[in-house]
Parts: C-alpha cells; sequence; structure tokens
C-alpha cells in the first residue's frame, strides 16, 4: 500500500508543526507518529523490561491469534477509515480544547487548558479504543465481547460499541463498584450487555479483570477479551494505546494551530494509563513538552489506603504481563483504595514503567481530598463537573500552576465526565438534593 505523504517520516522534521499533519490512511501510520522505538517499545509486546505475555497455555494460540489479527487490521486501509468514520460522526471527535480562563485566572501563574474527553459519545475517552475492539472483534467473527470495569465508563463504552456493531457483551464488576456507579450498571444493561457483580477478594477492578479472563480462558472461540486500559498481555498495551493516540494526535495539532506552540506540559490521570498514553504518544519525541501522569495518592501511604503504583510498586506479574504491581508481604498484589473507581487497580501499563524508567515521563500522586476540591472548582469556575478520575490531573495542575511563570500552559486531559459521580460526591461533601431555599 502507497501513501503520497509519508506521516512516519514527517514527524522527524524539526519544526513541530511542519507536515506532521499529513493524514495516516492506517492506524499504524496514525499511531505510530513518533518513530521512536526506544520510547514505545514494540518489540513483541515488550517495553524495556515489563511487558510481554505471560499466559497459561491453553491462552497462548487465542492471544496470537489476536495479536495475528490486529496486525493485520492496523496496516488495513478500510479497517482505518471505518474507525475514523465512526469516531467522527458517533463519538463527536474531534473533542474541544477549552481554555480554563477563570480557573487559570483564580490560581495565578500557569494557563491549563482542557482537552475535552468528557464531549465524548458516553462522556470518557473509553469511547476511543472500545469503538476499534468491537471492529477487531467484528473482523475476527467473535460473538461476544467481554471486559472488566471499574468506574463503569469502560464498560458503558464496551456495551456501547457492541450495540453499534451488533455483538453481544458481558461485563464484570467488582461489587463495590456495582453499588457505588449504579447508574453506568443500569446504563449497560440497557444498552443490552450482561453485567456480572465480582464477590470475591476486595471486590473491585483486580477481581473483575481475574473474573473476565477465566470466563475468556473457558471460550476464547466465543469472546474477545476487550481490556479497558494499556494492561495485560501483548498485544492490549499496544493495541489500546494506538487506538487512543487520537487523543495526543488531536489535541498536538489543536494547541499548535491555536497557539503556534506546543503546550509545556501534558497532564494525566493515570490508573492503568490508557487516557495518559493517548494523551502523551504524539508529544514523545517532543523533549520541551513535560508529560506528567498523575496516580490516585487515596488517603494515606500505607498498603491499602492507596493505588499509586509507579510510586510504591515492585516489579511482578499482573494480569498477563510484567509491570509494576502494588504487593502485600506476600508479594500478592494488595489492596487498594481510591475516591476514583477508575483508578482503584493495584498495577499499571507497562509503557508507563518504562517511559518513567528513561526518564520521558514524570508520574505524580495526588490525594483523595484534593480530588474533591478540584471536582468541586472546575464546576464552579468552569461550568465542567469533571470525572474523579480526571479530577486527579486537575488537582495536580492546581498544584503546580501558581509556581510557573503566565506564559507556560498546562495542558490537562480531562479523561471524562463527573455525572457518573455526583451522588458519591455529593454524600462525601454532605450536600442534599434538597433546594438552598424554599419560597410560597
Ligand atoms: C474518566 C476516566 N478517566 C480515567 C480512567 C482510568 O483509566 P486509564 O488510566 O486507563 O485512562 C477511567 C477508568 O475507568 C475513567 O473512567
Amino acid at each position: 500500500m502507497s501513501t503520497t505523504a509519508d506521516p512516519l517520516r514527517a514527524h522527524t522534521s524539526a519544526s513541530p508543526g511542519a507536515t506532521r499533519d499529513a493524514a495516516p490512511r492506517t492506524l499504524a501510520q496514525a499511531a505510530d507518529l513518533t518513530r521512536a522505538p526506544e520510547l514505545t517499545g514494540n518489540t513483541g509486546g515488550r517495553f524495556g523490561s515489563y511487558g510481554g505475555a505471560v499466559l497459561p497455555p491453553p491462552l497462548v494460540g487465542p492471544m496470537q491469534e489476536v495479536a495475528d489479527a490486529y496486525e493485520e487490521a492496523r496496516h488495513d486501509e478500510g479497517f482505518y477509515a471505518e474507525y475514523v468514520r465512526l469516531l467522527r460522526d458517533y463519538v463527536g471527535r474531534p473533542s474541544a480544547i477549552s481554555p480554563a480562563d477563570r480557573l487559570s485566572d483564580a490560581l495565578g501563574g500557569a494557563r491549563i487548558h482542557l482537552k475535552r474527553e468528557d464531549l465524548n459519545h458516553t462522556g470518557a475517552h473509553k469511547i476511543n479504543h472500545t469503538i476499534g475492539e468491537a471492529l477487531l472483534a467484528r473482523r475476527m467473527d467473535k460473538r461476544t465481547l467481554i471486559a472488566e470495569t471499574g468506574a463503569g465508563q469502560h464498560g458503558v463504552a464496551l456495551a456501547t460499541a457492541a450495540a453499534l456493531v451488533g455483538l453481544e457483551c458481558e461485563i464484570h464488576m467488582g461489587a463495590v463498584d456495582v453499588a457505588k456507579q449504579r447508574p453506568n450498571v443500569v446504563r449497560m444493561r440497557l444498552l443490552g450487555a450482561k453485567v456480572v457483580s465480582v464477590e470475591v477478594g476486595q471486590k473491585t477492578l483486580k477481581e473483575a479483570v481475574d473474573s473476565a479472563f477465566g470466563v475468556y480462558a473457558a471460550d476464547p472461540e466465543r469472546y474477545l477479551f476487550a481490556i479497558g486500559s494499556v494492561v495485560g498481555p501483548a498485544p492490549f498495551p499496544d493495541l489500546v494505546r494506538d487506538f487512543q493516540s487520537v487523543v495526543g494526535r488531536e489535541s498536538r495539532a489543536q494547541f499548535l494551530a491555536a497557539h503556534g506552540r506546543l503546550p509545556d506540559a501534558v497532564i494525566a490521570c493515570v490508573g492503568g494509563g490508557s487516557n495518559a498514553i493517548g494523551a502523551f504518544t504524539a508529544y514523545l519525541e517532543d523533549a520541551d513538552v513535560r508529560l506528567i501522569g498523575v496516580e490516585p495518592g487515596g488517603h494515606g501511604e500505607e498498603t491499602g489506603q492507596h493505588a499509586a503504583t509507579m510510586t510504591f510498586g515492585r516489579p511482578g506479574m499482573l494480569h498477563g504481563m510484567e509491570t509494576l504491581v502494588l504487593q502485600d508481604a506476600d508479594d500478592e498484589p494488595a489492596a487498594v483504595h481510591s475516591i476514583a473507581s477508575g483508578l482503584d487497580y493495584p498495577g499499571v501499563g507497562p509503557q508507563h514503567v518504562h517511559l518513567r524508567d528513561l526518564g520521558r515521563v514524570e508520574y505524580e500522586k495526588v490525594g483523595d481530598e484534593a480530588v474533591l476540591e478540584a471536582f468541586q472548582q472546575l464546576s464552579r469556575t468552569e461550568g465542567i463537573i469533571p470525572a474523579l478520575e480526571s479530577a486527579h490531573a486537575l488537582a495536580h495542575a492546581i498544584r503546580l500552576a501558581p509556581t510557573l511563570p503566565p506564559e507556560t500552559n498546562l495542558l490537562v486531559n480531562l479523561s471524562g465526565r463527573g455525572d457518573k459521580d455526583i451522588d458519591y460526591v455529593a454524600e462525601r461533601i454532605g450536600m442534599t438534593g434538597e433546594a438552598d431555599e424554599i419560597v410560597g
């Protein structure tokens, strides 16, 4: 297949705005913009010492089948054309970048800008990769999409994509999250998905992954395991990153067009790490752009009080990948806590660990209280209620902005909207659903 403008070559230009925006014709061209193998990995799913596919023998063949099908799809112009069409006509991409002027004025210092993934259909970035996964499942003649979900955003996005493409969908969710994220459970069921509540262990995201993986392993002919982040065995960290890379690709072009320069920092929250890797990928070779991942610091530094894997994790194995894992004294995945269900995970995508080791991405953590503050501050100053997950990235930007000069631009990836979180937050901050004043 030939392309007139070679976007893979174009990115090496010294000028940040030069030919990089040439339209890619395949996902491989779109997602490999940086062509920096030392940063992106891409050698059999390994990222330095991390990643890979550590699988029980019965799953080696099925996972290879997924890897082969994906490799074909990412070079297929027809596949990419359909994906791009759905992102535009169904998801509503490109998502906007909004300057958060009232928030920035209130803080002083750097200016904060928001990449509005909350405006996507279903209200978060997850739809970017679930559409891709659904198209891949259909291409592979699979009948059912199966996955885990934490906050319910991936589950809703997957159920949506399944409905769109005409596939069955089965979502496993920890019982704690089922209770906490009830509106999303109802949404998934309305969309025709089967929701399985997982009542073992901590009853959160890790157990949901285990459970979905078990069902998948029993019948890989029927299912595509449509994992919800840049985690799991190869090829998923690559596959999910490639579908999410549209976020950074868009924001880079939008920011350049609006400001004639790149942002000074891109900031994103990190659970498994899909929105962050999507936001970062297009900037990996822009050495002057700081890339900052923000993890959930929870309410303390003791095991079980946070889910800050990059800060406290140790090398280990989780869900078919080698990565950093929060572990207890017996080297088992530890109990985790975050105010945001979608960040409640004891592992992290292997590419993030690699990018940290290379010094290309910085990782910070913020605690629950700062997140609650950021959630309310954005709602009141900008009229945008963020997801609690995204409020982690925002809280770090709020902390950073006053320490930086006013000509600095911080781009926060607002990965999702907070509708799903309002009941929980209202209870936490003691806000009732009653009116402020009664007349008559
Ligand atoms: C809005 C939102 N942001 C972020 C995340 C965290 O996932 P990831 O780190 O893969 O982006 C989730 C997970 O459910 C989410 O719903």
